[in-house]
């Protein structure tokens, strides 16, 4: 066992759980398809290894990166496009993959820009959902988790660029945040 502080936490286990029940039902939902799964970079990167190895289809990966989360983006809800995705869309099953939706404002921006590429379909699957934080709506079809508003690191998410390599999720402390 790996040993982990106090507080707020979800445990390798819960999550090792959470993420095979969701590709269950994705692969049952996308059966004899072959599905595009599109990490957001960078936090979905460790959700999304995960996933694909739980899944059963024959599955192609890609990317998208987007600026970094903060003020600008909070009232403007323009995303910048860091890296685009390398391959064309039109016609494909594209799922959405994401470690967090907060205000949604991301994935609302994505889910548009991919939606006017004409995919056959655009779904979105989350492994956590702040939904009290939510500013705007968002189609999401699967979730993982419902979240606290805490500041949550591992697991793909990151304090200032640490963290995401933990193996499970947990809310930093007032004092973590403070003294960065
Ligand atoms: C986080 C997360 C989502 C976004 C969610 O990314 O990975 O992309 O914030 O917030 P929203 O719903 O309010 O838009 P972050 O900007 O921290 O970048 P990172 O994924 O590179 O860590």
């Amino acid at each position: 066992m790996t040993p982990v502080p106090s507080g707020f936490m979800i445990s390798e286990e819960e999550i090792r759980a959470k993420v095979r029940e969701l590709a269950a039902r994705i692969n049952a939902d996308y059966k004899g398809r072959s599905p595009l799964l599109v990490g957001i970079l960078k936090g979905a990167f460790v959700f999304l290894a995960d996933l694909i190895r739980e899944m059963d289809l024959p599955v192609e990966v890609d990317f998208i990166a987007t600026s970094s989360y903060g003020h600008s983006t909070e009232s403007t809800g323009i995303v910048k496009i860091i890296k685009d995705l390398n391959q064309n869309i039109t016609d494909r099953d594209v799922l959405l993959v994401e470690d967090i939706v907060d205000t949604g404002l991301t994935l609302r921006y994505l889910y548009n820009l991919l939606l006017s590429r004409n995919p056959r379909s655009l779904e979105i699957c989350v492994l956590l959902d702040k939904k009290e934080r939510r500013k705007v709506e968002v189609p999401v079809k699967y979730v993982g988790f419902e979240v606290p508003d805490l500041f949550l690191v591992g697991y793909g998410l990151d304090y200032a660029e640490k963290f995401r390599g933990l193996k499970y999720i947990r809310a930093l402390s007032p004092e973590e945040v403070k003294g960065g």
